[in-house]
């Protein structure tokens, strides 16, 4: 095979290395434009995984690059004149000019052809010159040939807002450090590790605005160095930084990171010769942002796989087979690393959310930003800084507004008999809130189980609500409960209208304050055009069937839009409906009080009848109660606020009420990130003490983004942005995500769904599993948990569960820092 690689970075040199020694008989030419020795940027970062897949494909450079490589274990991180340092992170760096000369002697070694000096300017042109069977389109972050043929990639690039120079310096970093500080006009970072015996990289960013507040866009290169100096110059130790970019072609100083991604990598050119396949290949097919420096890894790892899919395919390949077997294969991977890096480069990007948190918590955050490091991947780090952690967040109990409460924390009464050799897990840390004190952050989250009979709670709804009292969860809350008969979603939802359903609730209120430690709290909501419907076993949100027992009841909401085209169309509420329906949840507020609950929420989300006036697709209205866009929100909100105000003002002053929201209606034109902060702002002004952060289910068009966590980030926004306490929900299947959730300050409190629905006791058997003593059980059952704690034990000391947060950790450091 005839190969060509335009672009003789890490993805050419290593594909043409890997291929020309897979077959000495292939002809294999690498085109750069600079000179052999001569390139931008310093060190770059390699995972011991990828190192472990450098060794396997080429053994020779494997082991070079292993004895250039520099270690380092430690991340240390400075804010505000303070400094937090933890172990156990394992990386290496190598210089990017060391790399690459090792790649090119390797290459000339096994008989590549490399042309320097060679800017392409027309790869078809090159391809017939060379006569080529296979173009590689390595030609970098801003690759030509990509952008040529832009209609057959399809590229997405997506310039971030942060502005960033790579530079070097002398002062030899003995951990990875990333220093915050602050100027007039706001933040910058630096990401700064050694590489070699003498030189470390230097990354300085800093958002866009703050970039042009210092008026950097007009510096020379000299200039703006000698500010970067002046600004980190306590870290420097009298050493310069040095820029190694400004005299090379294609290399830029200051830039905006583009996070690049194709649709496709392939594309057939039409050559004298024969049809070519040219191939997106490292950067020019992806990028992943610096700050999980995956960058250089994931261009090794394309050469890796393509050379060995040809490898694989035998003497003569199906060509389009092969490559659409890489394309499928790293597209994937690809993807994976690029949620973590969004997330990470997200976290940067917004770094005045967070530098109001005391360092400790500051640098918690930073380390789990990826959402993909979890509180057990840090012990296994360093177990030693993670009990030290532990115990520094149980006496201070930090809060959203960056102030904390130091020693706030109290041990359980009746703990389990193990001998804790620290402080609780953040799961099992109080919260107060007014005049209520959570003994943990676990909620069991509101979950209509459509058992009631005429709004009334039944003996299910006590052996439920009271099971899961007794399972361990700080706040047990009652399902969306509604002040008015027509408020019901299905005619087996609960409601609080009469001195009947009010007597029913208390007899549970009574039982999980008698029996239990728990406390319990009540969702109050109106299900307006959502109503009227079939149960969860039935088919949910579809109206009730013409011929069963209960009939179609009318619906309200804030405008005449049906849910669907199968649901009825409601009637838009009049001033009249809605002063009626204010005094409703205020007189079921009253009842909540009197039937003894501790917290109260009020449901403006899922698109229910709150719901429908918050959002810009269910709210048509042009009276003071409407309006679109941004522009809008003020008004959208003025009703449910009303409601919420008349209910804060006859709900006791020492019990908490708190909103649960949809933060993003997940389609076009509907609410986002940007408007739930806005929203949350308004509660809190209203005297809201907690947003409930969820999402969606405000119209059927919605397309929400799952995963694990999912909604966890808008809680952190509005926590963090807002300073109003926020409960995460959705997507929350462990104690080892609750404990980052809110050591991290993303949320306060943490509602757990399902997981509730298939174990009422998750928090006591997740702590179990945790083997920590800091949660009460219920008297009754403690030869129960005796047995599970020693159960439990055993199996951890067989390495069972050890193994598999040491798999998760490998496979978190193996998609970068
Ligand atoms: C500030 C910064 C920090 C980074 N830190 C890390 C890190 O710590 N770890 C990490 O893994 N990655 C890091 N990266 C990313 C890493 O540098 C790239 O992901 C990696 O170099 C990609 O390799 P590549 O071969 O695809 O592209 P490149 O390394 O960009 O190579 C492309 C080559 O093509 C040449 N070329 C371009 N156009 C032409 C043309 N028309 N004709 C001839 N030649 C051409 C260029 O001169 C260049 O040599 C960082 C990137 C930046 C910007
Ligand atoms: C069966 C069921 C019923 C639910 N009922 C309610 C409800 O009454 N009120 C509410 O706000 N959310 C309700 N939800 C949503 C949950 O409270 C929670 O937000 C969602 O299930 C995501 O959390 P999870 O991933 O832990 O399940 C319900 C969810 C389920 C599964």
């Amino acid at each position: 095979m005839n190969i060509i690689c335009i672009g003789g970075g890490p993805a050419g040199l290593y594909f043409a290395l890997l291929m020309k020694q897979q077959d000495p008989a292939h002809r294999v030419v690498v085109v750069e434009r600079n000179r052999p020795f001569d390139t931008f940027g310093w060190g770059v970062v390699l995972s011991d995984q990828t190192l472990d897949n450098l060794r396997q494909a080429d053994p020779t450079s494997g082991a070079l690059i292993a004895d250039a490589l520099n270690h380092w274990d430690d991340i240390e991180v400075f804010l505000r004149g303070r400094s937090v340092r933890s172990g156990g992170h394992g990386f290496c760096g190598i210089g990017r000019k060391h790399l690459l000369n090792i790649l090119q002697e390797r290459c000339l070694q096994v008989g590549v052809e490399l042309v320097f000096e060679k800017d392409v300017a027309d790869d078809q042109a090159l391809a017939t010159e060379y006569q080529a069977d296979l173009v590689i389109a390595c030609d970098g972050l801003n690759s030509r040939i990509r952008t040529r043929y832009a209609d057959v990639f399809q590229p997405d690039i997506d310039n971030r807002q942060c502005r960033f120079v790579w530079l070097g310096t002398h002062k030899t970093f003995d951990a990875f450090t990333f220093a915050f500080e602050q100027t007039e006009h706001g933040w910058f970072q630096a990401h700064a590790y050694k590489f070699d015996d003498k030189t470390s990289t230097f990354i300085v960013e800093t958002p866009q605005e703050v970039w042009e507040a210092h008026g950097l866009q007009h510096m020379e290169p000299e200039q703006s160095v000698a500010f970067c100096e002046r600004l980190f110059a306590r870290y420097l130790g009298g050493h310069a930084l040095i820029n190694n970019a400004t005299h090379l072609r294609g290399s830029a100083n200051w830039i905006r990171f583009p996070r690049v991604m194709c649709k496709t990598w392939v594309h057939q050119l039409d050559l004298p010769h024969g049809r070519v396949p040219v191939v997106l290949m490292g950067d020019a097919a992806h990028t992943a942002h610096f700050s999980i420096g995956s960058g250089t890894k994931l261009a090794l790892e394309d050469a890796i796989d393509l050379a060995r899919t040809f490898g694989a395919a035998g003497e003569n390949p199906d060509m389009q087979v092969v490559l659409q077997q890489y394309e499928d294969r790293r597209s994937v991977e690809v993807l994976k690393i690029q949620n973590a890096a969004r997330n990470s480069t997200e976290w940067f990007e917004n770094v005045t959310r967070y530098t109001d948190m005391p360092i400790e918590q500051f640098t918690y955050s930073l380390l789990t930003r990826s959402q993909r490091i979890s509180h057990e991947n840090l012990r296994l780090r360093d177990a030693q800084w993670l009990g030290g952690f532990e115990a520094w967040m149980a006496r201070h109990l930090p809060r959203p507004d960056g102030s904390d409460t130091p020693d706030d924390a109290a041990p359980a009464a009746d703990a389990a008999p193990v001998a804790g050799a620290g402080a609780a897990p953040p799961m099992l840390l109080p919260l107060q809130v007014r005049g209520v004190r959570l003994k943990n952050r676990i909620v069991v989250s509101p979950m209509a189980t459509y058992s009631a009979v005429d709004g009334v709670v039944q003996d299910f709804h006590l052996v439920h609500l009271g099971a899961r009292a007794l399972g361990g969860a700080a706040l047990v809350m009652v399902e969306m409960t509604s002040p008015t008969p027509e408020g019901r979603i299905t005619p087996g939802c609960t409601g609080l209208w009469n001195d009947t359903q009010e007597a029913g609730l208390r007899r549970i209120v009574d039982f999980v304050h008698g029996q239990s430690s728990a406390l319990i709290g009540l969702q109050l909501g109106h299900s307006g055009p959502k109503g009227s419907t079939q149960v969860g076993w039935e088919i949910g949100d579809e109206p009730l069937p013409a011929d069963g027992p209960h009939a179609n009841w009318p619906l309200l909401a804030a405008s005449a839009v049906a849910y669907g085209a199968q649901n009825q169309t409601p009637a838009a509420m009049t001033r009249a409906d809605m002063e009626q329906m204010r005094d409703a949840f205020v007189a079921s507020t009253r009842r909540a009080m009197a039937a003894g609950f501790d917290w109260l929420e009020l449901h403006c989300a899922h698109g229910y009848l709150l719901a429908s006036f918050i959002s810009p697709l269910t709210n048509r209205r042009d009276d003071d109660y409407g309006g679109q866009g941004s522009a809008g929100l003020e008004n959208r909100c003025r009703f449910p606020l009303e409601v919420f105000r008349a209910m804060r003002a006859v709900w006791p002053q020492d019990k908490p009420m708190g909103v649960r929201i949809s933060a993003h209606d997940w389609v076009d034109g509907g609410n986002d990130a940007d408007d739930a902060v806005q929203i949350a702002r308004l509660f809190k002004q209203a005297g809201c003490d907690l947003i409930d952060v969820s999402s969606g289910q405000t119209t059927r068009d919605a397309r929400p983004v799952y995963g694990r966590m999912y909604q966890t980030p808008f809680a952190d926004r509005i926590r963090n942005e807002v300073g109003i306490r926020t409960m995460a929900v959705g997507a929350i299947t462990q104690a080892d995500q609750v404990n980052s959730i809110i050591a991290a300050g993303r949320a306060d409190l943490c509602a757990i769904a399902r997981p509730h629905l298939a174990d009422p006791a998750w928090t006591l058997h997740e702590t179990a599993a945790l083997q920590s003593p800091d949660v009460a059980w219920p008297r009754q059952y403690w030869a129960g948990r005796d047995q599970m704690y020693r159960e439990v034990g055993k199996l951890q000391q067989a390495g069972a569960a050890g193994g598999a947060v040491a798999a998760a950790d490998a496979a978190a450091k193996a998609q970068g820092f």
